[in-house]
C-alpha cells in the first residue's frame, strides 16, 4: 500500500529539509548558485514561472521528482487524460481536459455547437425577451464551481460586454434584491447553472427570479421560455423547474463542479463576449494540458508548482498558501483557487479511507495586490507564521495609463524581494525583517483568453499532482454535505415557529 511517508524520497526529504532550514537561506542560494534565476524558471507560451525565491535547490527538486515517481504519478496522469475512473469514491471519470481538447468527443462538440448557436442568437437579436426586446443583461445563477470560474473569466477579459453579465450566488436576499432593482425583466436572461440542480441557494434564487419575471408579465408563465435557460447534468429536474428542453445545456457526471468552467457552465462567456473568446480560453487550457502531459517533470509548470507546495506543506511545515494577483481583473482568482484547491485536497483520509498521518492541502487565502499590501502583508513580512506567496502579474497592461503599470510592477517585484532578503535592524526589533520568506512569481505576457486558460489549467493540474502525492481523492467533496443536512434540519425548526429569536434557535438546535 502506497504511503508517501514510507517512500525512500520522503524520508530523505525530511532530513534534507531540516538540514537546509538550519544551514541555508534563500539568499545564500542566490549567492552560491550562478544562474539560479534561469535554472529555476520555466517559460511556456505566454506564461512564465519564477520559483527561485524558495528555500529549495536542484537536489531537493530531484528528490521531490523521485517522490512523484514513487507515487506512480505518470500512470495516474495518463489515467486522468484517458478518462479512467479516478474519482474512486463516486466511481466517476474526471475529464474536464476533454472539454478543451482540440479533438473533442462527439458529445462535447455537439454541446459546443449548441452553445455557439445560442450565444449568436442572443448577440444578434434572434433570441429576444418575451416582449420582443433585445436581451441586454444576463444573470448567471449558480454557486461554487457554477459561479466562480465564469465570474473570474468575465471579470478578467472585461471587453465590451454585450449583453452585460451579472452573477447571483448568495442565498442572502440582499443580492437578488439589489439585482432586481437594477435590471429590467423584459431584457434579462437568467442562466440557472447547477450541475446537480438540487443546490439550495441556486434553486431558491432561481425561483425568486422566475416569480419576478412572471409577475412582470402579468402571470403569463410562457415568458419563462424567453428568460430562463439552464445548464445541468440533471436535465429532468431542469424540465420540472419549467425550463424548455431546447434551452437546457447538458454537462456530464465526469465534469467536477469546480472544474466545470470549460463546459456549458461557462456559457455566459460566449453569450457576453462571443464564441471566439470562449474557444481561445479553451485552447489556452488545452495548451497547458499538453505541456503538463509532455514537458519533462523538472520543466513542467504545474508539476513544479505542486512539488514546491508539497515541500512547503510537508517539509517546511507551512500551513497556508497565499495567492496575490497584481491585476485588478484577476480579483476573483483567490476565491476561485480556494474552491479548486481546498475542496479538492482538504482531506484527512486517503483514497481507501485510511486516516492520514501527514498534512494535505494548505489553507488558501489571498487578495489583489497592491491592496493586500495594506491589509495583511504586515503578517507576511513580520508575523510568526510563514505564508508562501504566489504573485501573479501581467507583463503588459491591458490599459496603459500614465505610470500605473510601472508602479504596480515595482511593487510586486519589491514585495517578493523584501520577503526574501528582509532587512536586519539590530537596534530596533520592531523594524527588523528576518526575510527568508518564500514566493513564486507567475508572469503572464498579457491577460489574454489563452493565457488565462493556461493559468487556470496550471493550477488545476498542480492540485491534481499534489493529490497523487498525498494519495487523496481530489475529486469528491463530502465535507460540504454535513452542513447542508444540518441546515435543512434547522430550517424545519425555524419553520415550526411563528416567531423566534436567533439565539433561541441556536440553543434548541444543539439539544
Ligand atoms: O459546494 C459543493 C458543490 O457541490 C461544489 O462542488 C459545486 O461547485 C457547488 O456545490 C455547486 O453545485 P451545483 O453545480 O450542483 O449546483
Amino acid at each position: 500500500m502506497y504511503n508517501p511517508t514510507n517512500t525512500y524520497s520522503w524520508k530523505y526529504l525530511e532530513k534534507y529539509a531540516d538540514e537546509l532550514k538550519e544551514t541555508k537561506t534563500i539568499q545564500d542560494f542566490f549567492d552560491e548558485e550562478l544562474g539560479r534565476f534561469e535554472m529555476m524558471s520555466i517559460q511556456e507560451d505566454g506564461i512564465f514561472l519564477d520559483y527561485s525565491k524558495n528555500l529549495i535547490n536542484k537536489q531537493a527538486i530531484d528528490l521531490l521528482i523521485g517522490m512523484l515517481r514513487e507515487a506512480d504519478f505518470e500512470n495516474y496522469r495518463s489515467k486522468l487524460f484517458n478518462g479512467d475512473i479516478i474519482n474512486n469514491t463516486e466511481h466517476r471519470a474526471v475529464l474536464h481536459t476533454g472539454l478543451r481538447s482540440d479533438k473533442p468527443s462527439a458529445e462535447v462538440s455537439e454541446v459546443l455547437n449548441r452553445i455557439e448557436e445560442f450565444s449568436n442568437k442572443i448577440r444578434n437579436g434572434e433570441f429576444n425577451g418575451f416582449s420582443g426586446e433585445k436581451i441586454t443583461d444576463v444573470v448567471n445563477i449558480g454557486i461554487g464551481g457554477s459561479d466562480l470560474g465564469p465570474k473570474l473569466v468575465i471579470e478578467a477579459l472585461h471587453h465590451e460586454q454585450s449583453p452585460k453579465a451579472h452573477f447571483l450566488s448568495n442565498i442572502d436576499s440582499s443580492q437578488i434584491h439589489d439585482l432586481m432593482s437594477e435590471l429590467n425583466p423584459e431584457t434579462t436572461l437568467f442562466i440557472i447553472s447547477s450541475k446537480s440542480f438540487t443546490t439550495q441557494e441556486t434553486l431558491v434564487n432561481a425561483n425568486t427570479a422566475r416569480e419576478w419575471v412572471i409577475k412582470h408579465f402579468g402571470g403569463d408563465k410562457n415568458c419563462v421560455d424567453s428568460h430562463f435557460i439552464a445548464v445541468s447534468s440533471n436535465v429532468p429536474k431542469a424540465i420540472e423547474f419549467g425550463i424548455n428542453k431546447d434551452n437546457i445545456f447538458p454537462i456530464w457526471d465526469w465534469v467536477g463542479g469546480r472544474f466545470s468552467l470549460w463546459s456549458a457552465i461557462g456559457i455566459v462567456i460566449p453569450i457576453c463576449f462571443g464564441m471566439d473568446i470562449f474557444k481561445r480560453l479553451l485552447a489556452g487550457a488545452n495548451k497547458m494540458d499538453n505541456h503538463f502531459l509532455n514537458a519533462p517533470l523538472d520543466k513542467n509548470i504545474p508539476v513544479i508548482m505542486a512539488l514546491i507546495g508539497v515541500w512547503h506543506r510537508n517539509f517546511m511545515n507551512y500551513e497556508t498558501q497565499a495567492l496575490i494577483p497584481y491585476d485588478h481583473r484577476l480579483r476573483t482568482m483567490p476565491t476561485w483557487l480556494q474552491q479548486v484547491d481546498m475542496e479538492s485536497n482538504g482531506k484527512s483520509v486517503n483514497k481507501s479511507g485510511k486516516k492520514l498521518s501527514y498534512k494535505t492541502g494548505p489553507i488558501i487565502f489571498g487578495k489583489t495586490g497592491t491592496e493586500s499590501q495594506h491589509y495583511f502583508f504586515q503578517l507576511l513580512h513580520q508575523g510568526k507564521d510563514i505564508a508562501p506567496v504566489d504573485f501573479i502579474v501581467c507583463e503588459k497592461s491591458n490599459n496603459e495609463i500614465g505610470e500605473h503599470h510601472n508602479i504596480m510592477l515595482a511593487n510586486v517585484i519589491a514585495q517578493a524581494k523584501a520577503l526574501m532578503v528582509g532587512r536586519k535592524n539590530d537596534k530596533n526589533p520592531h523594524k527588523n525583517f528576518d526575510g527568508n520568506r518564500p514566493s513564486n512569481t507567475i508572469i503572464l505576457e498579457e491577460l489574454t483568453p489563452e493565457n488565462l486558460g493556461g493559468l487556470l489549467a496550471a493550477y488545476e493540474h498542480k492540485i491534481f499532482t499534489q493529490g497523487i502525492i498525498w494519495d487523496v481523492n481530489s475529486f469528491d467533496q463530502f465535507g460540504v454535505e454535513l452542513g447542508k443536512v444540518l441546515a435543512s434540519e434547522v430550517l424545519e425548526l425555524i419553520n415550526s415557529k411563528d416567531k423566534f429569536k436567533v439565539r433561541d434557535i441556536i440553543k434548541e438546535s444543539l439539544k
